[in-house]
């Protein structure tokens, strides 16, 4: 059994490389805070009752993927990894939200100001503990 400690010795990488690989990646890493109704008019479609997905997943853009107004109508992927608050995420939930307000110009103000996205309640709570204010993301244009 001359075989064992090599088996001892790279059994951590091998576990360590199928958790990288079996582990989905959304891309890039930013933050998202919350905000709530009234959400018109909103800077993309104003006051059209149309613009929010029947999932009632959406979001407002950040000043780092606003992308002077081109982001309207983007869908993400989001997920949460990690708040200040052990505990916030939930884990393997994955959203799909869509673009539909500017985060600097939203109907009610935002649960927290600078972040990457502004989510809306639902699509807040449907991935991370809803009285969280703040959360880092991982997330990924579709
Ligand atoms: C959500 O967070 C609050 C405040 O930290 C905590 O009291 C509550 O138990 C959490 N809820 C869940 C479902 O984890």
């Amino acid at each position: 059994m001359n075989h064992l400690p090599w088996l001892q010795s790279s059994l951590p990488c091998l576990l360590l490389l199928l958790l990288i690989f079996s582990h989905p990646s959304y891309g890039d890493v930013g933050t998202a805070a919350q905000y709530s109704p009234p959400f018109l008019p909103t800077a993309c479609y104003g006051y059209d009752p149309g613009q929010f997905p029947s999932s009632n997943l959406f979001a407002a853009a950040g000043d780092g993927i606003w992308d002077n107004g081109a982001a309207c109508g983007r869908q993400y992927l989001v997920r949460c990894i990690s708040a200040a608050e052990p505990g916030t995420c939930i884990p393997e939930q994955v959203i799909q939200v869509r673009i539909i307000d500017y985060a600097l110009q939203t109907a009610s103000p935002p649960s927290y100001d600078g972040t990457t996205m502004v989510l809306s309640d639902t699509a807040f709570g449907t991935i991370a503990n809803f009285t969280a204010t703040s959360m880092n993301i991982e997330f990924q244009q579709i």
